[in-house]
């Protein structure tokens, strides 16, 4: 296993009041870099100083966009710092890889190489619950060629961030619009990969839905404009009738370490679950007949982000009167519980 370089920052930058700074704003001292390049493999994993990187103008991610992302977090248990899921999301990392025909990472050296990092940047964990180290870890084709195909050479790095919660205004309810124009993803295509194309597809919609006073988009598929997928930084759970109930994944929207993490919890809670289809008329009448008692958001940036309000053709459905919902609630408090050592991880979710 190659062993990774550690190249130190000359001056160490000042540390920042993460309760002020919001998300993705600051980034640590260090980054992770490795290189491929055909007939090489992957190679020379290193840690360096956090800088700007330099790319060819006709870089062919910024031309074509073959680049992959993964999201995580580290957190602070005392003197102790873990991740959470740190091997699923790498693994994720691998199928998102595979979509964009990017070649494949090695799991353990790369694991091995995060921990470095976080290691070296431990003074950068924030202790506030709540707050935590993001971190970034994207795969970009480096390619500098116009011609329109899969890339020879690329670059991984990882970056780290300290952040508060995702949403400005904190653990409280979000205002969702069900998008019936624009469309994220369909089947066959890159919805599933966690690749910056989505976000782009997103990002027209997402300003129109700011503009009516909404906080994110719910995407509908793409096909049929009927069954609901994802809002695009998170997954979306619905309960109704006590059962949890969320979208299967079918390939175009993103397979949720957090969504997966709710699923297993749920189920060992004794609440009904299920993945499947699941229509906006389905949720409208559910609405209609009182059914519904719960709209959340999962993800990691998110955590678990509870519904207030979902608006669908013009009109609102105000959830569980526009407050946060019991099992929104619980779930977070042990989500965060469990990232920030307060409740006992007995799956072992948290590692470093
Ligand atoms: C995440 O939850 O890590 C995400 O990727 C969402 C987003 C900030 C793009």
């Amino acid at each position: 296993m190659s062993t990774v370089k550690f190249i130190k920052a000359a001056a160490l930058k000042e540390k920042p009041d993460v309760s002020k700074i919001g998300f993705g704003t600051h980034f640590t001292d260090h980054m992770f870099e490795m290189t491929y390049t055909e007939g090489m493999g992957w190679h020379d994993p290193q840690i360096i100083p956090y800088d700007n990187i330099s790319v060819s103008p006709a870089n062919a991610t910024i031309h074509y966009g073959q680049a992959i992302f993964e999201g995580m977090k580290a957190f602070r248990q005392g003197n102790k710092v873990v991740v959470f899921r740190p091997l699923d999301h790498l693994n994720r990392l691998n199928n998102s890889a595979r979509i964009l025909d990017i070649p494949q990472v090695d799991v353990d050296l790369v694991h091995n190489a995060l921990k470095q990092l976080i290691t070296i940047e431990k003074a950068w964990v924030p202790d506030q619950r709540g707050q935590s180290l993001y971190i970034r870890p994207f795969i970009y084709a480096d390619d500098g060629f116009l011609g329109v195909s899969v890339g020879k050479s690329y670059k991984l790095y990882i970056i780290l961030s300290p952040v508060a919660a995702y949403y400005a205004h904190g653990f409280a309810p979000v205002k969702i619009m069900v998008e019936d124009t624009y469309v994220r993803a369909t089947k066959g295509g890159l919805g599933e990969a966690k690749t910056p194309a989505n976000y782009a597809a997103s990002l027209h919609a997402g300003l129109v839905a700011h503009q009516k006073g909404y906080d994110q988009t719910l995407w509908l598929d793409g096909v049929e404009r009927k069954y609901i997928e994802e809002v695009g930084s998170m997954n979306i759970l619905f309960k109704i009738k006590g059962e949890i109930v969320t979208p299967e994944l079918d390939g175009s929207i993103l397979s949720g370490i957090t969504r997966r993490t709710v699923l297993q919890v749920a189920k060992e809670w004794g609440y009904p679950t299920s993945e499947r289809r699941i229509s906006i008329d389905e949720i409208k009448a559910a609405y209609k007949a009182g059914t519904l008692e719960e709209v959340f958001g999962s993800g990691t940036a998110a955590v678990i982000s509870p519904v207030g309000v979902l608006s669908y053709k013009g009109e609102d459905m105000i959830i569980n009167e526009g407050k946060i919902g019991p099992f929104a609630q619980k779930m977070f408090d042990y989500v965060t519980g469990l990232q920030c050592g307060a409740e006992k991880d007995i799956h072992n979710f948290t590692e470093l």
